[in-house]
């Protein structure tokens, strides 16, 4: 059966997955920690990405920039002025909303009651005076659709008001030295404010792509969904700079080649599709998302946004400094085409939303057994590269040298990947405990181990065993968890 959200993060917190942050003190809002076994997947799946991205691709490079960046750095990128959701609140309950959500609440609601023509008409209506500013407007609109708070149920809202999403600091010690600084709310600008130390540096030739992992922050009015909504979160970010005029080429590429990878991993193509925006974040000309079906619908988990020159035109404008590559490839006059400010094609995608869309697509409940011997069994079904274990090795039973036999063959596994040696409680149990979090191959060592290095493989998603030698394990699963 298909897991609720509340299964998800039941299951994330007990087997050491995902933890709400400082929980001892109740835990803050909207921020997560991830334990010994989310660490691992979230590893692994960075580790995916960033294979993709770079080892495959000759014409990519990675970064790793700062958090911090100089403050201009968000007055070009248009953050300062233009980042911001508009938020209402109701008089009665307190309660916060963003008015964009709620209208796009009742959106959802026509849908579902056969009205999808109105659902559009309303979010087209709320398009177009988000676009004119007319905060007014969204609020008349929200009291018109008679649209109430979902926590006290009445209509009682203030005025609408723009929120800036940054989350701002000072640096410098002393007050009169200090200013205020952002952390980042996008990884992207670190990489647009060194395209040309990485072109020049790298003797890089358009098209060509700059990646980057790293965390980034953003004050998010309305905080729901587990690790969906984060206001510290993880972003995995690709720029690709391309000759102007050819974006949309590259765009439709991306769009593909990102699709491609989300089933390489393990998404089911039926729980991926593309939504095309109609409503254009303040840098972009043509946007698409990449949505999973999480417990909650179908949400986005990548944007790919051709992103013009806005970036690098900016920065050009307020740092003074060229933002120019040569081109010397010829045009159809046979011209070179000389110095131009390069457009840019994005890809973006959350490795915490990648992570959650991971574990709900993992996590399998099945009846297994016969007669009055069924029961539920529990387990994450993950692509064996991406399981934070391996490997278990599991004696049968203590004694006799089985388990100096087992620990010797974890430790000749463990540098090739990653292994662990249980001999504690029934191996059914172990076995159980290996599927719950989701590890591929369970190595358990018996009798006959003793006589001929022979041991059993027990495959997660089958249950099914295999005879094998030990000198062949290595190889075997080795090749079965690589990328
Ligand atoms: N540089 C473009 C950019 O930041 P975005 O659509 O705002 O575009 C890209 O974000 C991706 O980052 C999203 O598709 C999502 O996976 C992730 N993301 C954005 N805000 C997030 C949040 N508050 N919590 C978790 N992930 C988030």
């Amino acid at each position: 059966s298909t897991p609720s959200l509340q299964d998800i993060i039941g299951h994330a917190k007990e087997y050491g997955f995902v933890f709400p942050s400082s929980e001892i003190y109740d835990g803050l809002q909207a921020v997560y920690d991830y334990g010994q076994n989310g660490v691992e997947l979230k590893n692994n799946l960075k580790a995916a990405w960033w294979k993709a991205m770079t080892q495959l691709h000759e014409n990519i490079v990675g970064i790793d920039a700062a958090i911090f960046m100089h403050p201009l750095t968000w007055k070009a990128s248009g953050h300062v002025d233009g980042f911001n959701d508009p938020m209402i609140d109701n008089k009665d309950s307190k309660k916060r909303y963003r008015a964009d959500q709620l209208l796009e609440g009742k959106a959802e609601e026509y849908a579902a009651a056969g009205q999808a023509d109105k659902g559009q008409a309303l979010l087209a209506e709320m398009g177009r005076l988000l676009s004119a500013e007319d905060l007014d407007g969204v609020r008349e609109l929200i009291i018109a659709e008679d649209i109430k708070c979902p926590v006290s149920g009445t209509t009682n809202w203030t005025e609408v008001r723009q929120f800036n999403l940054m989350f701002s600091t000072q640096i410098g010690s002393v007050a009169e030295d200090s200013s205020v600084i952002y952390l980042r709310p996008e990884t992207a600008q670190g990489i647009f404010v060194n395209f040309l130390n990485v072109q020049k540096s790298g003797r890089m030739k358009v098209p060509f792509g700059i990646a980057q992992i790293g965390k980034a922050f953003r004050n998010e009015i309305v905080a729901r969904q587990f690790i969906f909504r984060m206001r510290e979160f993880e972003q995995m970010e690709m720029q690709f700079f391309v000759r102007p005029g050819t974006e949309m080429e590259w765009y439709d590429k991306w769009k593909e080649t990102r699709l491609k990878f989300h089933q390489a991993i393990g998404l089911p193509a039926d729980k991926l599709k593309y939504h095309d925006h109609d409503k254009l974040a303040h840098y972009a000309n043509a946007a698409v998302d990449i949505e999973y079906e999480f417990p909650f619908g179908f949400r986005e988990i990548e944007g790919i946004h051709s992103r013009t020159d806005f970036d690098l035109r900016n920065h050009q404008e307020l740092s003074r400094k060229k933002q120019q590559y040569f081109d010397a490839d010829l045009d159809e006059n046979g011209k070179p085409f000389g110095n131009y400010i390069p457009y840019v094609v994005e890809t973006s995608v959350g490795a915490d939303r990648l992570f959650l869309a991971t574990f709900c697509n993992a996590f399998t409940r099945e009846m297994v057994g016969e007669g009055d011997k069924v029961k539920e069994r529990i387990y994450l079904k993950l692509h064996p590269a991406l399981a934070p274990i391996k490997a278990a090795v599991l004696p049968l039973v203590k004694k006799d040298g089985l388990a100096e036999k087992a620990q010797g063959i974890s430790d000749s596994l463990k540098s090739t990947f990653r292994t662990v040696y249980d001999d504690n409680a029934a191996i059914g149990k172990r076995y159980t405990r290996q599927d719950l979090i989701g590890t591929p191959y369970c190595i358990a060592v018996d009798y006959q181990t003793m006589e001929d290095d022979t041991v059993t493989i027990r495959h997660r998603d089958s249950m099914e065993q295999e005879r094998v030698a030990i000198s062949e394990l290595k190889a075997k699963i080795g090749q079965a968890v690589a990328l």
